[in-house]
């Protein structure tokens, strides 16, 4: 239930306030798969997409490269005017939200936010497994931080999580391979290994939000009746509650329903892809990022 009065003095302070866009990173394309879903859920606001295309893939990088990067990205959405930023990247989520948030944040302007893509997504489990047992598949950085097993662990201690690095699915996606033959050969890899690994496996986490954009070659190698969760419409659901529980944040937001794109490669080729999976013409500005 929200407070009204606390709506009233939101609505007051915002005369005060410029508004800006809900920023979205992603160390490349990956983050397309959520800002789509965002602005399904949310149409009404205003996003501000920073793919930093040209040092992707971030998932084998070590965590202070992971970190840096991450924060360098969340600043740049920052000078933008975003009031809060979301990292729709589960290896930027992993490594780097937790210290930003703590220790980086309340230096910058502790009245922004940044938010991740991981709890959003281990919240729901227990409405979609029956078994009990969740395979993640994400980047190596992700899997080596466990985050998904702490973070299922205190919400569902019953629940076992069995994890599979798909070190190259990233990169098959960054480099347009991934309706390619190639692709089936590393995707069929993977998922293997990773039915290997716990066989009651009934529930897979596409942990990373490359992966979505591999979901053809996934459904076709994965065990059938597997429940395949993507994240896209979880974060999106999330941040809806979020917006909603916080009006603070709410009114600082612009709504005109606009979407610009930056990336820190070449902005003609990632128009090419990301218009590919947005459906929509994407006319994307250069951002350098360092
Ligand atoms: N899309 C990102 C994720 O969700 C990162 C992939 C990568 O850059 O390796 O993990």
């Amino acid at each position: 239930m929200i407070d009204t009065d606390t709506y009233a003095m939101a609505e007051a302070d915002a005369s005060a306030i410029s508004l800006g866009p809900i920023g979205v990173f992603d160390s490349g394309y990956g983050g397309l798969t959520i800002l789509r879903e965002l602005r399904k859920t949310l149409p009404e606001y205003d996003y501000l997409y920073l793919g930093d295309n040209a040092r992707a893939p971030y998932g084998s990088r070590s965590f202070e490269v992971i970190y840096r990067y991450t924060l360098e990205a969340v600043k740049e959405l920052f000078a933008r005017g975003c009031p809060l930023v979301i990292l729709a990247c589960n290896t930027a989520s992993a490594k780097a939200l937790r210290s930003i948030q703590q220790r980086d944040l309340p230096g910058i302007d502790p009245t922004r936010r940044v938010l991740g893509v991981i709890r959003p997504t281990v919240e729901v489990l227990d409405n979609v497994t029956e078994s009990g047992h969740i395979g993640v598949l994400g980047t190596p950085g992700t899997v080596a931080s466990e985050s998904y097993v702490i973070e299922t662990g205190k919400l569902f201690p019953g629940m076992s999580v069995a994890q599979q690095a798909c070190p190259l699915w990233a990169a098959i996606v960054e480099s347009s391979e991934a309706d390619g033959d190639g692709a089936d050969y590393f995707v069929k890899k993977n998922i293997d290994a990773l039915m290997a690994k716990d066989p009651e496996i009934d529930t897979f986490v596409l942990a990373c939000t490359h992966y979505p954009l591999l979901m053809d070659k996934i459904r076709k190698y994965a065990p059938q009746g597997i429940r395949i969760l993507e994240q896209g419409q979880l974060v999106a659901e999330s941040l809806k509650d979020y917006l909603h529980r916080h009006p603070e944040m709410e009114i600082r937001l612009a709504k005109g329903g606009d979407v610009e794109y930056l990336t820190s490669e070449n902005p003609e080729k990632f128009d090419a892809l990301a218009s590919m999976f947005t459906h929509d013409g994407v006319a994307s500005k250069h951002c350098a990022l360092d």
